[in-house]
Parts: structure tokens; C-alpha cells; sequence
């Protein structure tokens, strides 16, 4: 049986994420979906936010989970029993960052394999920072999240609006 873990900020989850999530399941026996802590970001959505926005579209699948980890990559992989790591991407703008990403995980641990996915061409200009950008300024981000998130997408970008007036 093939684990995967897919892991990211998902702050929040776009339809980019979530036609890479669908993918991924297609092709392993199970994927993790998992939502980095990080305390040196400060991100709009709440880790218990993020990944319960995630458990609303891993519902849609049996074979997909969510959960959250913090610290390096290479040891959750290796509490879950794992050496494959699944990424999306987008453009050549992503590829420096993911390569390095992805050597050094290897350097750290040499079993560590990173396969990436292409997005989908519909999606390959959509990004968290773009949907939380669009959001805030009042522009329409219905086709940007995926629908299981779309009102918990728009509550919290309407109480950022408000308070920052
Ligand atoms: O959605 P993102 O922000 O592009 O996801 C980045 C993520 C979470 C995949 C990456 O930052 C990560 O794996 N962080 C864990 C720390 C780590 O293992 N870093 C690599 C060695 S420096």
C-alpha cells in the first residue's frame, strides 16, 4: 500500500490544492494531507481552521486524511511511515523553490522521494496569497476555493475587512 503525504500551508485551500488532492488519490492508495505549523508565519487562517476546511473536501474521498504536523518534513514522513512526498506545480517560478525543497529533504534523508504533479492549466495562476488578495479588496473568489469552504473562506476574509476598518 502506497501512503502519500501532501503537505502545505493551505492557508486556505484553493481549487489548485484540491485538483492535486483529487489527483493524488487517484493514483496512491492513501494520501495525508497535512497542514504545516508554523510559527515564524502568521497566517490568516487558524491551523484548526485550515485543516477543517481540508476535512470538508477529504470528505469527498475515502482515502484521503488530514492532519497537521510541525518541524521537518523528513520526520513526519517518517512517523507516517512514509517516504513519498507529493507537491503541486504550477510555473518555473515554483520549480527553484520546490527543487531546493526537495534536495534538501533528500539530503536529510536519502529515502525521501518528492514527486511532483503538474497543475491543471485552469489553475496554474492560483495561489493562497492571490485568493486572500482578491478576498480583501471585495473581488469574487467563488471559482478560486473549492465549494466546501467557500463561506468559511468568505466569513474570515469579511472579519479581516472589518477590522481593519
Ligand atoms: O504551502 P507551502 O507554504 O508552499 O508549503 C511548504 C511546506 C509546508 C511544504 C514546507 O515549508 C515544509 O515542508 N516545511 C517543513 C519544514 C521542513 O522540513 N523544511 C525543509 C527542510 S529546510
Amino acid at each position: 500500500m502506497t501512503t502519500v503525504i501532501y503537505p502545505g500551508s493551505f492557508d486556505p485551500v484553493t481549487n489548485g490544492h484540491k485538483d492535486i488532492i483529487d489527483r493524488a488519490s487517484r493514483v496512491f492508495d492513501k494520501v495525508i494531507v497535512s497542514v504545516l505549523e508554523n510559527p515564524r508565519k502568521a497566517p490568516l487562517f487558524s491551523l484548526e481552521e485550515r485543516v477543517e476546511m481540508l476535512r470538508l473536501i477529504a470528505r469527498n474521498y475515502q482515502n484521503v486524511e488530514v492532519d497537521s504536523f510541525r518541524g521537518l518534513l523528513i520526520d513526519y514522513a517518517r512517523q507516517k511511515n512514509t517516504n513519498i512526498v507529493v507537491k503541486g506545480l504550477r510555473a518555473i517560478s515554483d520549480f527553484e523553490f520546490e527543487f531546493q525543497m526537495a534536495l534538501i529533504n533528500r539530503k536529510l534523508d536519502s529515502r525521501l522521494e518528492t514527486m511532483f504533479m503538474m497543475t491543471n492549466s485552469r489553475y496554474s495562476y492560483l495561489s493562497s496569497s492571490i485568493v486572500k488578495e482578491v478576498g480583501l479588496y471585495g473581488g469574487d473568489i467563488c471559482e478560486l476555493v473549492p465549494r466546501e469552504v467557500y463561506h468559511l473562506v468568505m466569513r474570515k476574509i469579511r472579519e479581516q475587512a472589518g477590522s481593519a476598518n
